[in-house]
């Protein structure tokens, strides 16, 4: 990107973004109660070669060489969450203080080096002693939600002002209680749609409990979202498209912006009645002060017959042959402008920041270097995008590269390297990719 074309103004918020679970380690020690996550991955047959976090990029011994090593870089902003099971190790009840302590070490530490914390207050790992209670399906979980963030807050807002409630709904009801393929391993539709709607509440509602504890609190939730669009041309192949887009882009968002679920538009959501309670439809709504978009690419969708409700099929990128990343995620940086475009429309929102967006592509260590081309130029490539929606109008003000380093992929391990700066895991040395460079030389020049 040239320098003239780097205009997103002063006020642009850049940074990087990391989860608990898929850096810091430490899984089981220091009064850390396990998550779902722990369970899921020391579980068999679960993740790629059986591989789990348990020690990961050992973020809670090393955060002071990463937060230095962002501070090196320049960049401004870190995004991270927090383990509720460390915090809380049962998730309800008696409070972890040795965690309590790691996580205000974190914060002191990057406000020390000139860095601005971001905190997501659940990503994914769901303390496994609520799980054992039914987890997301079970509507306790407001209260036990609530009660948690009002201690964070209580604990950690005298020094952080930036708070975003979930990490991608979708994504973990999808495949935690869907699909089955995420911890917790559920399957089924009733377990999803239960999840669907407490995690909807419990959004809208820690924004509101974050609201009345902290006057100058900046309060966001985060959205997977990607492009969706027909692949043939049939009007069976176009009404497909426009189900999956209900129910991955829109089934969380809506309500957040007063608008209720989508059902009109995919009719197996009314089968979300019996979960909602009198006086609920007005909760699920919140004027959050952002939303954060995260986005890695798009999704071509046809009819199907032999996929009841929804009626539709994704079409992998391999069969499509278009440029894609490790994660077989295809290349296409106009889904991020198509993104900001629609999350702009609603009405409800102050700004919206990407708080995800990057690559993974298989990186080769040699002579200490990485040259990560494809990674600069993906990250070029999308942030031209958020640049030309921002010049179209939408109220973009920020963007943070996932991720720092490389990190746990979920189910699919340590495979996806994700980073701008290289982890060896078998030693925990880090090297700065080309790409880690390339962000922190764009950073000192827009
Ligand atoms: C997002 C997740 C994040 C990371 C990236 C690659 O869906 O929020 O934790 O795994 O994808």
């Amino acid at each position: 990107m040239k320098i003239e074309d780097k205009n997103f103004g002063p006020d642009f918020k850049w940074g990087v973004s990391t989860a608990a679970y898929q850096v810091e380690g430490a899984w089981y020690s220091d009064g850390k109660g396990k998550s779902i996550w722990d369970v899921f991955s020391n579980t068999g047959g679960n993740t790629y070669k059986d591989q789990n976090a348990n020690i990961a990029c050992d973020f809670y011994r090393r955060y002071t060489h990463d937060i230095i090593l962002m501070a090196k870089l320049g960049i401004p902003n870190f995004r991270f969450s927090l383990s509720w099971s460390r915090i809380i190790p049962n998730g309800t009840g008696k409070v972890n203080p040795i965690g309590i302590e790691f996580y205000n070490r974190v914060i002191d530490f990057c406000l020390e080096m000139g860095i601005e914390p971001w905190i997501t207050l659940y990503h994914w790992d769901l303390p496994h002693e609520l799980e054992k209670k039914g987890g997301w399906t079970n509507r306790d979980i407001i209260g036990w939600f609530g009660d948690y963030v009002a201690l964070c807050i209580r604990y950690f807002g005298d020094r952080v002002k930036n708070w975003m409630i979930l990490n991608e709904p979708m994504v973990y009801t999808g495949a935690g209680y869907f699909l089955g393929v995420h911890a917790p391993g559920r399957k089924g539709l009733n377990s999803f749609l239960a999840a669907t709607h407490h995690s909807a509440m419990c959004q809208s509602e820690g924004g509101r409990i974050v609201r009345s504890l902290l006057n100058d609190a900046h309060i966001g939730t985060t959205f997977s979202c990607s492009y969706i669009e027909p692949f043939g041309q049939s009007i069976n192949d176009g009404m497909a498209a426009f189900r999956v887009d209900a129910l991955l882009n829109r089934l969380f968002v809506e309500p957040l912006a007063g608008l209720g679920y989508p059902v009109a538009d995919l009719k197996l959501l009314q089968r979300l009645e019996p979960y909602i309670k009198d006086g609920d439809e007005s909760k699920l709504a919140f004027n959050m002060d952002f939303i954060g978009v995260q986005n890695y690419t798009r999704e071509m969708i046809s009819h199907s017959h032999f996929t009841p409700l929804i009626w539709a099929k994704v079409i992998g990128a391999d069969k499509r042959n278009v440029e894609t990343t490790d994660m077989n995620w295809e290349v296409y940086p106009e889904s991020m402008y198509e993104m900001l475009m629609k999350f702009g429309k609603y009405k409800n929102f102050k700004e919206i920041i990407v708080t995800e967006n990057g690559a993974a592509f298989p990186d080769i260590l040699a002579d200490g270097k990485i040259h990560d081309e494809k990674r600069i130029s993906y990250l070029d490539q999308y942030l031209k995008q958020v640049l030309r929606a921002k010049n179209a109008g939408v109220k973009v003000n920020g963007y943070f590269v996932w991720s720092l380093t490389d990190n746990f992929e979920w189910a699919e391990g340590y495979k996806p390297r994700f980073g701008l700066v290289y982890v060896d895991f078998e030693t925990q040395e880090r090297v700065i990719k080309d790409s880690g460079y390339w962000y922190s030389n764009f950073l000192t020049n827009c």
